[in-house]
């Protein structure tokens, strides 16, 4: 019998661990021997239906991962600093979605479509990039590979998802709220979100950065391996339940690709949909990438303003690619790769 891994899932009950959950269901060829479900004392007790299945989830503690060969951690930094030494040392990979291990060097930091090779590398951890990084990568990768970028300039359109299940119900509620014409509560955002956007509610360092900012900049330029590329970036939160959009501004260093060999580059690239139909004004949209596993791209255009510059707007659904399946298919890539064990690891 071939050979099947056993997969543990920090962070069960969170909005990123039930997609993750959602993707065992759906890809029936994954080899998954034992699934462990695991979470904060507050969640251990609780069950969660799989394959027709009442899984227990139990709390995450050192103790946890014991016979387990892959472990997604999704419960954030604090946990993923706590326990994936302990999930590394009984012998796991780790891939963890939060920010704690991405900018180690000795992390890779991976988007499989686009520095998959970067993956088998790995001692142990592997990061899954931030969510609007990802989503970003996967329109850049293509054109960089057409003709080297030097600079990029991206203002995202955040959904509430990126701040967890709790901000989703946040949203849902101060729209009902809204239109009743009661109050809004505010518990999750530190803004209204309803029929409102603000600028993304990460803290804004002396630069005037704020770290959603940061992450793109530095994360983009790991994953490239282009320490110097020029990034920029503005992040804003908007009123929209799970999918990120984001509009990108790509100068190319010595000539801008044309629009055509753009636009087919993106539509050759695994996990990229071109939706650019001007005739009809249909561009991508947060609507029809939610629920989505590809990243739509369009408004492919010539920068009227610069000789080397092309424009572009995306979606991508932020729990998809933009956490759970981007974390699933690094998953995929070691198994492919015979790599869950980590040649390197000592
Ligand atoms: N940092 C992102 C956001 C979530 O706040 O939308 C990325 O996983």
């Amino acid at each position: 019998m071939s050979r099947r891994y056993s997969v543990a899932v920090a962070g069960a009950t969170g909005a990123v661990g039930a997609e993750f959950l959602q993707l065992l269901t759906e890809r029936s060829g994954f080899p998954l021997g034992e699934l462990r479900l695991l979470a904060s004392a507050r969640s251990a007790g609780k069950t969660i239906e799989f394959k027709g299945e009442s899984l227990p989830v139990r709390e995450l503690t050192p103790d946890s991962f014991a016979g387990v060969d892959i472990a997604f951690f999704s419960a954030g930094g604090g946990r993923s600093r706590e326990f994936a030494g302990d999930a590394v040392r009984a012998g796991a990979v780790v891939i963890d979605n939060s920010s704690a291990y991405r900018m180690d060097p000795a992390v890779p930091l991976v988007v499989p479509e686009v520095n998959g090779e970067d993956a088998v590398r790995h001692t142990g951890i592997l990061a899954n990039p931030n969510c609007s990084t990802i989503l970003l990568l996967m329109a850049l990768a293509p054109l960089h590979r057409l003709s080297p970028v030097r600079r990029v300039v991206v203002s995202t359109y955040q959904a509430a998802s990126g701040a967890g299940a709790s901000a989703m119900r946040e949203l849902e509620e101060q729209s009902r709220a809204y239109l009743a014409g009661e109050p809004v509560v505010k518990e999750v955002f530190p803004h209204q979100v309803a029929f409102n956007l603000f600028s993304h509610n990460t803290a804004v360092d002396e630069t005037g950065y704020n770290e959603e900012e940061r992450k793109l900049v530095y994360e983009t330029r790991k994953i490239l391996h282009l320490p110097d590329l020029a990034v920029t970036a503005t992040c804003i939160r908007v009123p929209i339940l799970r999918a990120h959009s984001e509009s990108v501004n790509i100068e190319f260093a010595t000539e801008r690709p044309t629009v055509e060999a753009a636009r087919q580059a993106l539509a050759a690239f695994p996990g990229v949909r071109v939706t650019d139909d001007r005739a009809a004004n249909q561009f991508p949209m947060p609507s029809e990438a939610s629920g989505k596993d590809d990243v739509f791209v369009g408004r492919i255009r010539e920068d009227g303003s610069h000789p080397r510059a092309l424009e572009l707007f995306l979606s991508g659904d932020q729990i998809r690619k933009g956490a759970a399946l981007n974390g699933f298919q690094i998953a995929e890539y070691l198994i492919a790769h015979d790599a869950v064990k980590g040649a390197m690891r000592p």
